[in-house]
């Protein structure tokens, strides 16, 4: 069992440090490209448990890296719910039918995972069962604030007013939307347990566009309780991006690691986190698309940074984008599991 992800995670002794990518799978590897293509659409990789399985073990076949990724969305949720989801070619996630008014968040139904999210149990379990050397297997979900955000924009947003408006002149019925996609989350993230991932995440990709009062509120709160349902003995990450003033509140919510991105720099947060914390990141995406030397010399700088001990797991600050060339996903991977190992030495 390659388990130093696992280890990591919990600050325990590693021989270098583990690495594993947001997005590992996806558009800029040509063999994602022709599933896609053959199966037409995005999410129909996404409800097809043999596809999704496949799809989560390509970057694994191609990189030595430390970790699965379930392929799957955090917008299955939602889709769950009865909103209407579909991916459109450039534009990006959409709802038939998003959230406009309260009788609908009164409605909204808490899916059964083992009913409605099927499929994704389903891809749990032929994942684990066909992942090479017992790798860990990482399953996900959405923050509740960030799911809410696509329910109630209907779509990708820039702006999220919307969703600020109703924080702000109705949090009751904020505050009802979120306590349902806690509830909702809760259980999917417990079947995922279930059904054998090794690890959870949270991705709350737009807790950085609330202020600081607000984040803790409408965010921070719901996922505390996520983390608080969660069992013990399964590790979890929480990625707030664009969270880095609020490092310390995010570590103490009882997660085993906390996701940084690259606009923090990671020798400053783990002096905020001390011992509390593993932290997870943070290499700016745009570096990808440079030269293999260019990403050397930052990786190196992030291992410097981070310094002696266990505690880090190698990863972006964000998802990988489709144009960055599978090649440099080698270098990175090379690199940071060799230049690394000189942090460890001493601890193992
Ligand atoms: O990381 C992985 O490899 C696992 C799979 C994964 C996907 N989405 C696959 C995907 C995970 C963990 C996600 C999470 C997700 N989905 C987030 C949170 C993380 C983040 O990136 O901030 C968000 C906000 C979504 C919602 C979503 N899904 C958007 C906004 C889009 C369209 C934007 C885009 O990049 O095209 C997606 C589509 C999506 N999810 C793709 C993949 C591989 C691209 C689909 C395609 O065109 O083939």
């Amino acid at each position: 069992m390659n388990d130093r992800f696992l280890r990591a995670l919990r600050q325990q002794p590693v021989d270098c440090t583990p690495i594993w990518l947001m997005r590992q799978a996806g558009r800029y590897l040509p063999e994602y490209r022709a599933l896609r293509r053959k199966a037409g659409d995005f999410l129909t990789l996404c409800k097809t448990p043999e596809l999704a399985s496949e799809i989560t073990l390509q970057p694994i076949r191609r990189f030595d890296l430390d970790a699965a990724i379930l392929f799957s969305d955090i917008l299955t949720v939602p889709d769950a719910m009865g909103l209407g989801l579909t991916f459109n070619e450039g534009v990006g996630p959409r709802f038939d039918r998003p959230i406009s008014s309260r009788s609908e968040i009164v409605k909204l139904p808490i899916p059964d995972p083992s009913d409605e999210l099927r499929y994704v149990l389903d891809a749990v379990r032929q994942t684990r069962r066909e992942l090479p050397s017992r790798l860990p297997l990482i399953g996900f979900a959405g923050s509740p604030w960030t799911l809410a955000t696509y329910m109630v924009e209907g779509e990708g947003s820039r702006q999220f007013e919307k969703i600020k408006h109703l924080i702000y002149t109705c949090p009751k019925d904020a505050h009802q939307l979120l306590e349902k996609l806690t509830r909702a989350i809760i259980l999917y993230l417990n079947s995922q347990i279930e059904a054998g991932v090794d690890a959870v995440m949270l991705f709350d990709t737009w807790g950085g566009t609330l202020s600081t009062e607000t984040y803790k509120m409408f965010s921070l709160d719901y996922m505390q309780q996520i983390i608080t349902e969660l069992p013990r003995t399964t590790p979890s990450i929480v990625f707030t991006k664009g969270g880095g003033g609020w490092i310390k509140a995010i570590a103490s919510i009882g997660s085993a690691a906390v996701g940084i991105d690259w606009t923090v720099d990671i020798a400053v947060a783990r002096a905020q986190v001390g011992h509390k914390v593993s932290l997870q990141g943070n290499l700016d995406p745009a570096v990808m698309l440079t030269s293999p030397e260019i990403i050397e010399r930052e990786a190196r700088r992030i291992l410097d940074a981070f310094g002696d001990g266990s505690g880090h797991v190698f990863n972006l600050g964000h998802g990988i984008t489709p144009e960055v060339p599978p090649d440099h996903i080698t270098t990175l991977v090379e690199t940071v599991h060799e230049y690394s190992r000189r942090f460890h030495e001493s601890v193992d």
